[in-house]
């Protein structure tokens, strides 16, 4: 596997943890318990400085730009997955305000909370699922050698802060709880 894919692949294997926790949390509230507030935030904090910073662009200006370089047609799938992005920018922010009010008032809106969280976690799921069936498999069908280095080389430079070997201590918790559901620990697989 390239160099590119296996970083993205890295990648979408972190947000897969995050949205594990998400749905425990989800499950938690739904069955009367209390959420983990603490938690919640460093996920909130995560996905604000991860996919919107790092996993997007690498996607939006390496791999995507470069198929539509490649390609005659329009690729369909790809308009789709940029509009997702966008409404991943405003989901989050919904989300940070969700996760606030749960923490002011945990009876008033738990199922608020279980809902948004819920939704959230299907629309992620539902995203990298486009991703890895449809637009990945089309990248490596439409790039050339050329394309692949010079994306390997960018990509090279650019860290996730929970799939590289050394997350920063803000996200240990975070880190911790997603190995606790059984899924491999980050920079595991290089
Ligand atoms: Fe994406
Ligand atoms: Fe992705």
């Amino acid at each position: 596997m390239r160099l590119a894919m296996k970083v993205l692949a890295r990648e979408h294997l972190a947000l897969r943890g995050i949205a594990r926790v998400l749905k425990m949390e989800a499950l938690i509230v739904e069955r009367g318990g209390h959420a983990d507030v603490e938690v919640l935030r460093a996920i909130v904090e995560y996905i604000d400085e991860f996919p919107d910073k790092i996993h997007h662009p690498k996607e939006e200006d390496f791999i995507f730009a470069a198929m539509r370089r490649r390609s005659v047609e329009p690729i369909p799938v790809l308009d789709r997955l940029l509009k997702e992005h966008h409404h991943e920018y405003e989901l989050i922010r919904r989300f940070h305000d969700q996760v606030e009010a749960y923490a002011k008032d945990p009876a008033g809106e738990a199922a608020n909370f279980a809902f948004m969280a819920k939704s959230y976690v299907a629309f992620l799921d539902n995203h990298m699922r486009m991703e890895n069936h449809e637009a990945f498999p089309l990248a490596q069908k439409l790039l050339t050698e050329d394309d692949w280095e010079a994306i390997d080389k960018a990509f090279a430079e650019n860290i996730d802060p929970l799939s590289g070997e050394a997350p920063p201590d803000r996200f240990s918790e975070l880190q911790r709880r997603i190995m606790d559901l059984g899924l491999p620990p980050f920079g595991a697989g290089h």
